[in-house]
């Protein structure tokens, strides 16, 4: 079926439901680290615990993080945009100057994030043109501080006009 609306509507629709954003890391065969920004992460279950976000199919990076079979989700505040938009854009470096230490499971903990989500992947289904992923919580902690969150609303995040 040919639907009424073109995908810039869509995008542009959609685009009014504000979204936290987390920077979904981990750790590739090689140790390296390995992160992509994200906007559908969700908490979806307290017993079990899991989380989950959608990851488009043609991410380059999550199949690197996928092959550790964990990831943490790194809750950004309002100043880490240029992380934000750093982690959607070009893949090279993405790290570079970046402080984290790790996780439990090895993956990303970025600093200056107001949580820290370490999971394993419970789950992977494709829907539509993204997976859907699931993550079952195995350590999780918030950092104590008066930071706000990041928020993406329209295209830009919150405190900085700026869009892919
Ligand atoms: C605020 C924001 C939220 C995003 N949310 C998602 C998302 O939920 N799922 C997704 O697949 N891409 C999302 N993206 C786009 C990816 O970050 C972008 O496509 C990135 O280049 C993918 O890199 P990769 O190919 O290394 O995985 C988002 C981008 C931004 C700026």
């Amino acid at each position: 079926m040919t639907e009424a609306f073109d995908s810039k509507e869509f995008r542009s629709v959609l685009g009014n439901l504000p979204t936290g954003v987390v920077i979904v890391s981990g750790v590739d065969v090689s140790g390296e680290p390995q992160g992509v920004t994200i906007g559908s992460f969700v908490s979806i279950s307290l017993d079990p615990p899991l989380v989950g976000f959608f990851q488009g199919l043609n991410s380059k990076t999550w199949p690197a993080i996928a092959v550790s079979g964990s990831f943490c989700a790194n809750i950004l505040a309002q100043d880490q945009s240029e992380l934000c938009w750093r982690f959607a854009k070009e893949a090279e470096g993405r790290f570079d100057g970046v402080q984290w230490t790790p996780a439990a499971s090895g993956a990303p903990k970025i600093a200056g994030s107001l949580a820290h989500i370490d999971c394993t992947i419970e789950s992977s289904s494709q829907v539509g043109d993204h997976l859907f992923i699931v993550g079952r919580v195995q350590n999780l902690e918030a950092i104590a501080g008066s930071k706000s969150a990041m928020i993406f609303f329209k295209g830009a995040v919150t405190g900085t006009p700026q869009s892919l």
